[in-house]
C-alpha cells in the first residue's frame, strides 16, 4: 500500500469514528469561517471537538478518551484544571470580576515572573503572546529611532508575525529582514547592509511553530553580540521556550536579551501575555512621564490571568517540577525516536525538554529549509494511528509535556507509537 492510500484510510476510519465532531464542525461552519476560529486546530477530514479535560487526559464529543501529549501547544503546562489554580480562580471569582483599577495580583505575578527572568527588569502584561510580541517590537523601534525588524525564516511570533513559508498576508506590516534559522554569516551579511536602520532581531531561542528546531548555541550568542555591536535589540521569544528551565532557555544559554516576550502558561491556563527588559527601554510606559508610551488593554491586568497566573508559579511550577519535567521530556524524545529507529523509518523527532515535533525526514534539521524532503503525509498517518491508539497530538507533528504527564503516560505513548510504528512500518518506509 501506498502512503497516501494508507491516509486515505485512514481519513476514512476517522470520519466514521467520530460523527458528532463531524457535525459540530458542520455547524460552527455556519457561524465561522470554515467553522473555525483558531487556524491551528484545523485539518482534514476536520478536527475533533473536545469536551472535557482531567489531568492528561481529555475526552472528544465522540465520547473517545485520549492522553493528551499536546498540551494546549504548550500552554497547557499545568494540564487539566490543577487543583491549585482551580482554588485561585474561585478566590478571585469570589473577591469580584472587573475590579476597573490596579489589583494586587498583578504585582505579585510580576515578582514571579522577574525572580524567574532576571533580564525582564520592568514588564507589562498584555492578553497574548502575539500582542506582547508587536508591543516588544513596537518598542524596540521607538527606543532605538529605528524600523527595520530582522526575524527568522519559520519563525512564529503570533498570529500577525508568522514567517513561515514566506510570511503571511495578515502580517503587521513591519520592515523585516527575514534570515535563515542558525545560519550566523547570513546575519552578520544583513547587519552589514542594514545595521543603521535596525530597530530588532527578534528570535525564538528554539524555533517552535517551525518544527522545534533548537537555536545553537554560537548562533544565539552571535546575535546578541552583532546587535550589542549595531545598537539594535535583541528580542528573545521565549513564549515556548521559557519552560525549558525556570529562567527560560536565556537561562540556560547564559544570554541576556533586551527585551524578553513570554505568554501561553504563565496565565495558569487563561489567556495571557508578557513583554519586558531593559528598564531604560521599559520606563518609557511609564505613565508618570510627559513623553510616556500608552499601551492600554482592558484586560491586561484582568483578575482571572493574574490569579490563575500566581497560583501556578508560586503553588505548583517549582524549579524542581520543570526540571523534572523537561528530563521526562528528553527521555520520551529518545525513547520515541528509539522506536523509529528500530523499525527503520525515515522519521524523527527534534526538540528540547518537554517540547518535541516530529518530521517525515532523517539527517539534521538546523532550519526550516532541511526539512523541505519531509513527508507530511508520515505525520498525518502516524497522528491518526495515535488517535486510533488513544492518544492525542498535533498533526503537524508538536508533543508538548504537561506536569500531569508522568512517567506512566510516557509508557503508554510509547507503545501507542511503537504499536502504530509497528503496523505501519512497511508504509512508513515508503
Ligand atoms: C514562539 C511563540 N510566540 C508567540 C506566540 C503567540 O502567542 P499567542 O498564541 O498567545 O498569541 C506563540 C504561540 O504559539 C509562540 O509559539
Amino acid at each position: 500500500m501506498h502512503l497516501k492510500d494508507a491516509v486515505d484510510a485512514a481519513r476514512e476510519r476517522y470520519r466514521a469514528g467520530n460523527p458528532a465532531s463531524e457535525r459540530q464542525l458542520a455547524e460552527a461552519a455556519m457561524v465561522m469561517p470554515g467553522g473555525n476560529t483558531r487556524t491551528v486546530l484545523f485539518h482534514a477530514p476536520f478536527p475533533l471537538t473536545m469536551v472535557r479535560g482531567e489531568g492528561a487526559h481529555l475526552w472528544d464529543a465522540d465520547g473517545h478518551r485520549y492522553l493528551d501529549a499536546l498540551g494546549e501547544f504548550t500552554a497547557g503546562l499545568f494540564g487539566h484544571s490543577n487543583a491549585a489554580i482551580r482554588q485561585a480562580i474561585v478566590a478571585a471569582l469570589d473577591d469580584g470580576l472587573s475590579l476597573s483599577s490596579h489589583n494586587c495580583r498583578e504585582v505579585a505575578l510580576a515578582r514571579e515572573i522577574q525572580r524567574r527572568f532576571p533580564s525582564m527588569a520592568l514588564m507589562r502584561f498584555t492578553n497574548s503572546g502575539t500582542e506582547a510580541s508587536l508591543l516588544a517590537l513596537a518598542t524596540a523601534q521607538v527606543f532605538t529611532g529605528r524600523r527595520k525588524i530582522l526575524v527568522f525564516d519559520g519563525a512564529y511570533h503570533g498570529g500577525l508575525l508568522s514567517f513561515g513559508r514566506g510570511g503571511s498576508p495578515i502580517n503587521a506590516p513591519y520592515d523585516c529582514l527575514i534570515a535563515p534559522y542558525n545560519d550566523l554569516p547570513a546575519v552578520e551579511a544583513l547587519v552589514r547592509e542594514h545595521g543603521a536602520a535596525l530597530a530588532a532581531i527578534m528570535v525564538e531561542p528554539m524555533l517552535g511553530a517551525g518544527g522545534c528546531i533548537p537555536g545553537d548555541v554560537a548562533f544565539l550568542q552571535g546575535l546578541r553580540d552583532l546587535t550589542r555591536r549595531c545598537g539594535a535589540l535583541l528580542v528573545f521569544d521565549e513564549v515556548q521556550t521559557s519552560r525549558l528551565s525556570f529562567g527560560g532557555r536565556q537561562a540556560l544559554l547564559g544570554i541576556a536579551p533586551d527585551l524578553t516576550v513570554i505568554g501561553k502558561y504563565f496565565g495558569g491556563g487563561l489567556s495571557f501575555g508578557a513583554f519586558g527588559g531593559r528598564e531604560d527601554c521599559m520606563q518609557r510606559f511609564d505613565p508618570r512621564r510627559p513623553d510616556a508610551l500608552a499601551h492600554a488593554g482592558t484586560f491586561n491586568n484582568n483578575v482571572l490571568s493574574m490569579a490563575a497566573g500566581l497560583a501556578g508559579l508560586q503553588q505548583v511550577l517549582s524549579e524542581a517540577a520543570l526540571t523534572a519535567l523537561n528530563q521526562r521530556g528528553e527521555r520520551l524524545r529518545e525513547r520515541l525516536n528509539a522506536v523509529l529507529r528500530a523499525q527503520d523509518v525515515p522519521a524523527q523527532f527534534t526538540g528540547l525538554g518537554s517540547i518535541m515535533n516530529l518530521h517525515g525526514m532523517t539527517g539534521p534539521v538546523r532550519c526550516v529549509a532541511d526539512l523541505a524532503p519531509s513527508s507530511g503525509l508520515m505525520k498525518e498517518l502516524l497522528y491518526f494511528e495515535l488517535l486510533e491508539r488513544g492518544v492525542y497530538m498535533a498533526q503537524r507533528g508538536l508533543v508538548a509535556l504537561s506536569l500531569p504527564f508522568d512517567d506512566a503516560a510516557c509508557d503508554t505513548m510509547v507503545a501507542a507509537f511503537e504499536d502504530a510504528v509497528r503496523a505501519r512500518a512497511g508504509v512508513l518506509r515508503g
